[in-house]
C-alpha cells in the first residue's frame, strides 16, 4: 500500500513538473492571449527564415503573428553590391508569413550600422544621394502591399536628442530623415512608416524623437508610428519613462510599438543598444556568470520585470499596436554575442530548449490578473 502511494506521488510529481514546463497543446499562446490587445512579434534569423530550425518553426507558428527579419532586410544584405539587390531571404520571409497568416515588418531602410561597406565609405554627396534614393525606392516598392510596415529610419538620434553624425547626416544634412520618409511614402503608399530607436523612452532622447516626428509631419510627409526598441536590463526596467513615452508618442497621433524587446541579465557597463559599442574590460571573468544555468533569484527577477512590462502594455493597449521580441529563444539572442562575444544570456521568454520560462507564464498571467 505504502509503495503504491509512493509510486503515485512520484507519478503526480513528474506529471506536475512537466506540466509546468510545457504548456498543454490547448493552452492559449501569446498571440491568442493578447489577440484583442496588440500583435506579438519575433525576429527571425537567416537560418530560421530558411526553415533550418524546425523547433523554432513550430514555436513561431504557435506563439507569434508578426515577423521581423533580424538581419536579412538590412541594406548590407539587400544590396550587397552597389546596384545589385538580393531579395531571396526577404521574399522567403514574406512568403512564410503569407502562408501562416502573419504580418511582416521591414527592418530597416536607412541605418548607419550594417550598411554595405561601399556605402559606409562614400565621401561624395552625389553617391550617397543616389544610394539613399535607389535603395529606398527599390526595396520599399518591392514589398509594398506585401508587408505591414517599414522601420524607415533606425537610430538617427544621439542620447541628448540631437541628430547623430552618420554618413547620411554629414552628406545630406539633418533633413535626411524627412527625405527618407518622403521617398518611402512615394515608393510604398500602402505600407506603414515608422521611426525606430533605442533609449527613446529616456527624456532627452525622447524629446529629440518627438521633434523629429513633428518635423516630418510639418514637411507634409507621412509617419505612422514609432518603435521603442526595448533593449532593457532585468532589475532596471525604466517603467515610468516607458509609460511617459507611450503617452507622449501616442499624443502625437501615431502608433506606438515595442519593437526589439529583450531583458539583459548579464553585467553591462552601459545601457542602450549601440551595436558598435563594447565592454570596457572584456577579459573580466565575472562578466559571464551564468554559463551553467540561471540562478532562481535572477529567473524570478526576469519574470517579475516581464510581468510588470506587460501589465503596463495592457494598461495602454489602446495606444500600443505591437510588441516584438528580439529573437525566438535564449539560444538565438544577439545578447549572447554583444557587447561581448561568447556569453550565455537569458533575455527572452523561451529557453535554449524552446521551452517557456517562468517569465512566459508571468506574461500570460498579466492578462488574467
Ligand atoms: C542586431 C542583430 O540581432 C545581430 O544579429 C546583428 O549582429 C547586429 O544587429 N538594434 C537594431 C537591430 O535595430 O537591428 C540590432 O540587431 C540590435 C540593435
Amino acid at each position: 500500500m505504502q509503495k503504491k502511494l509512493k509510486t503515485l506521488t512520484l507519478a503526480l510529481l513528474v506529471a506536475g513538473c512537466t506540466g509546468s514546463q510545457k504548456p498543454a497543446i490547448d493552452e492559449p499562446t501569446l498571440k491568442e492571449v493578447f489577440n484583442d490587445d496588440f500583435t506579438i512579434g519575433t525576429a527571425l534569423s537567416a537560418d530560421q527564415i530558411e526553415g533550418k530550425d524546425a523547433a523554432a518553426d513550430s514555436l513561431v507558428r504557435k506563439q507569434f503573428n508578426v515577423l521581423t527579419a533580424e538581419n536579412s532586410m538590412k541594406s548590407m544584405f539587400l544590396q550587397p553590391e552597389w546596384g545589385k539587390f538580393d531579395f531571396a531571404l526577404g521574399d522567403k520571409l514574406v512568403e512564410y508569413a503569407r502562408q501562416n497568416n502573419m504580418q511582416v515588418i521591414g527592418h530597416t531602410l536607412i541605418w548607419h550600422s550594417q550598411l554595405p561597406s561601399y556605402a559606409q565609405g562614400m565621401t561624395s554627396k552625389d553617391s550617397v544621394q543616389t544610394f539613399f534614393r535607389d535603395h529606398i525606392q527599390t526595396v520599399a516598392s518591392r514589398y509594398d502591399q506585401k508587408i505591414l510596415g517599414w522601420d524607415v529610419v533606425n537610430e538617427a538620434l544621439n542620447e541628448d536628442g540631437t541628430i547623430r553624425s552618420t554618413v547620411f547626416q554629414r552628406l545630406l544634412g539633418d533633413d535626411y530623415v524627412t527625405e527618407a520618409f518622403r521617398l518611402a511614402q512615394q515608393a510604398a503608399p500602402d505600407t506603414e512608416l515608422y521611426y525606430n530607436d533605442y533609449n527613446i523612452e529616456q527624456p532627452a532622447k525622447r524629446a529629440g524623437a518627438v521633434r523629429l516626428i513633428r518635423q516630418i509631419r510639418e514637411a507634409g510627409v507621412r509617419i505612422d508610428g514609432v518603435g521603442i526598441q526595448g533593449h532593457w536590463h532585468a532589475g532596471k526596467v525604466p517603467l515610468k519613462d516607458i509609460e511617459d513615452s507611450i503617452l507622449e508618442y501616442a499624443a502625437l497621433g501615431i502608433k506606438v510599438m515595442i519593437t526589439e524587446l529583450d531583458l539583459e541579465v548579464l553585467p553591462r557597463d552601459f545601457t542602450g543598444a549601440e551595436i558598435s559599442q563594447r565592454m570596457k574590460d572584456p577579459a573580466d571573468p565575472s562578466l559571464n556568470p551564468y554559463t551553467s544555468g540561471l540562478p532562481d533569484s535572477v529567473q524570478t527577477q526576469l519574470a517579475t520585470d516581464y510581468e510588470a512590462l506587460f501589465k503596463l502594455f495592457l494598461k495602454h493597449k489602446d495606444k500600443i499596436s505591437r510588441v516584438t521580441f528580439w529573437g525566438v529563444n535564449d539560444g538565438q539572442s544577439w545578447l549572447n554575442g554583444w557587447p561581448l562575444p561568447g556569453r550565455t544570456n537569458y533575455p527572452l521568454l523561451f529557453d535554449r530548449e524552446y521551452q517557456p520560462k517562468p517569465a512566459y507564464y508571468k506574461v500570460i498571467d498579466a492578462k488574467k490578473n
